[in-house]
This record gives structure tokens, sequence and C-alpha cells, in this order.
């Protein structure tokens, strides 16, 4: 088979290793692979795939970002560009398109299916909040990076007995302040499941401030603080998404204790830095078992199916089912993380 693969979306660690894992796989079993360049967008340049083989992807499994190259085009926007792709696709002979991306490239997919298109998915995201599957790859390196931060801000938090506050990524789920807040000890963590409670918010902080004389505090980036916060509303992506980085959850945080309890404070926002660098031990064994049981499907001509991990096992659901709703944090993680409030 002639198999065409791509990585789309907020590029993160462990895609290398799931393209990897797709040319070695379908290698094994006689097929092909080519690389659509920078996720969707390749299948509507004229540019020709990039042809991968063992040699090509033999040196990536650890390499962050993806040699792909990634972007947020939505070719199933219209029917005209949603034509084109689809044309490109037939013309160039593939027989089998695995998408690796997250929520909006899987739902991509699933228009691609719905279109009669050839296509599996493989569910990526530092967010980790694709449904259907238990983690996503890239979320265990993206909140090792956030854990690593909060280590270095507890230390300048100690000394200067001030309150740090650290913003991380997440859209729509809080999945990497949680994790990151409970594995670093926060005072208190601000995530976009929960109505923001600044009275509690002011009790945890002091409560630090008086035990210790500083507080670490971790806020998601999608928190609702308060309604006068805009993202970068005059620059939606191409699946509509509002942009946050200007948002600045942390910032307001910030001020707001300043004003109301006079406490010396701090941000850092750090962004991008989580979805660069090499990918964990987790998010590699997970990205390449996931590459190489996408290769099964095609094979299998199991299309509009994505791989995802049950437990110890990796198994596909449809498409449909894992762009039906985002995965959000649970109320068990909720309960589990107000255990740790100062
Ligand atoms: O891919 C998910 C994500 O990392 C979100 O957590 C974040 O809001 C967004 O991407 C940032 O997107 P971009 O890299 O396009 O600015």
């Amino acid at each position: 088979m002639k198999i065409a693969v791509l990585t789309g979306g907020g590029d993160c660690p462990g895609l290398n290793a799931a393209v990897r894992a797709v040319v070695y796989r379908a290698e094994q079993r006689g097929h092909t692979v080519w690389g659509l360049r920078d996720g969707w967008k390749g299948l509507l340049s004229s540019d020709p795939p990039t042809r991968l083989d063992r040699a090509s992807v033999q040196e990536i499994v650890g390499w962050g970002g993806t040699v792909l190259g990634s972007s947020r085009t939505n070719p199933f926007k219209s029917e005209d560009t949603a034509k084109d792709a689809l044309r490109r696709f037939q013309d160039g002979g593939f027989e089998g398109l695995v998408a690796i991306g997250g929520d909006d490239t899987l739902s991509a997919a699933l228009a691609m299916h719905q279109r009669g298109g050839p296509v599996v998915g493989v569910p990526k995201t530092m967010d980790n909040d694709v449904e259907g599957t238990d983690w996503t790859f890239g979320f265990d390196s993206a909140t090792s990076v956030a854990m690593d931060a909060l280590s270095r801000l507890r230390d300048t938090a100690r000394s200067h007995h001030r309150v740090l506050i650290l913003e991380v990524m997440g859209r729509h789920a809080g999945w990497v302040a949680l994790l990151a807040g409970l594995a670093s000890g926060a005072d208190y963590t601000v995530l976009p499941e929960e109505p923001f409670d600044i009275a509690r918010f002011r009790e945890c902080v002091q409560r630090a401030i008086q035990a210790r004389g500083y507080a670490l505090v971790v806020a998601s980036e999608g928190a609702e603080v308060s309604s006068d916060l805009r993202g970068g509303t005059a620059t939606r992506d191409d699946f509509g998404h509002e942009i946050l980085r200007e948002k600045g959850v942390a910032a307001y945080l910030a001020r707001r204790l300043e004003e109301e309890g006079g406490w010396e404070c701090r941000t850092a926002v750090i962004g991008h830095i989580q979805r660069g660098g090499p990918p964990t031990l987790f998010d590699r064994v997970l990205a390449t078992r996931l590459g190489a049981y996408a290769i099964d499907l095609v094979e299998r001509r199991e299309f509009g199916k994505v791989a995802v991990l049950r437990g110890e096992e990796i198994r596909a659901i449809p498409l449909a089912e894992a762009v039906a709703r985002t995965r959000k944090v649970s109320p068990y993680w909720l309960d589990l993380l107000h255990t740790f409030d100062a």
C-alpha cells in the first residue's frame, strides 16, 4: 500500500517517535510511506510529499517538534478546499492516511472519512484533552517541563518571601495545571473546569504565607478568572479557537493578590517552552505503540478509527467518538487536587 502520514495542530514531544513507528511498521509489512508537509496544508499544496524510509527516520525517536512540520490548516472548512484536498490525495495514488493530531486534526480526519477518504487517526496533544484515550503523548513531556519550572520558582519564592504564579498551557482543559500542581506541591491550582473562587484562592495563599513565608500557585491559561479577560479574539485560528497568549491569567491573579492582600507577587508564563524538547520515556513509548497500531488499522482497512490507550492496551475507537467532546478534568481529580490546597 502507498500510505501518507501527517502531523497537524500544535506540535508536542513524541510526534517524531510516532512518525518513525508508522514508517518502520509499514516497511516491515511491505508498504511505502510518504510524509505530507505541515499538516493538512500538505494536501492543499502542489509541493510533492516526501518519501519516508527507515534511513530517514531512524534517528528521530527522541527529537522534539515534528520533522514533517505542522499547521492549524483545516481543508474541510469549505467544500472547495475539501474537494481539492481529496483530489490531490487520490491523484497521489494513496490508499491510506495516518493523521496524527489533537481534536482539530482528528475532526478534519473525520470530515475526510465522511467524504470517503481512507484515513485513521493517532491522538496527540500536550493538553491531554482527547476523549476516549487514557493519555495522549506530549502531555507527560510538557507537564514535566512545568514541574521543573515550579521547582525553580519555589526556590526563588522561598528566598524572596513572594507569591510565585506559573501560567501553563491548556486551552479547554486543565490537565497540565492539575498534574503539575499536584506533583509540585502547589498551594493552589486554578483550572478551567472550576468556577474561580477568589476568596478561597486568597485564603490558601494566606495560609501558605503564614506557614512558611511564600506561596506557589499554578494557573491554567484556559481558566475563567474574570469576564474582563479576553484572549486574542482578533487572531482566531482556522478551527475558530481563540488565541489565549494575551489573556494574562497569571498577571490578573497577581494583580488581585497585590491589591487585596498586599503580597509581593511575580508571574512566569512558560508558553511554548512546554511544547519543545525531547519526549519523556512514557511519551516515546506511547507514540511508538500508537504509530505502529495505526498502520495495522490501515492494513486491515479499518478506516474512520483512531488508535487509543486503554489501560495497558492499544485499541481502536471510531473517530466520531474521539472528537465528540473535549476530555475535561474529572471530579475525582478535582477532589484529589484540593486535598493538597494550602
Ligand atoms: O496544542 C494545544 C496548545 O498547546 C494549547 O494548550 C495552546 O493554547 C495552544 O496550543 C497554542 O497554540 P499556538 O501554538 O498556535 O499559539
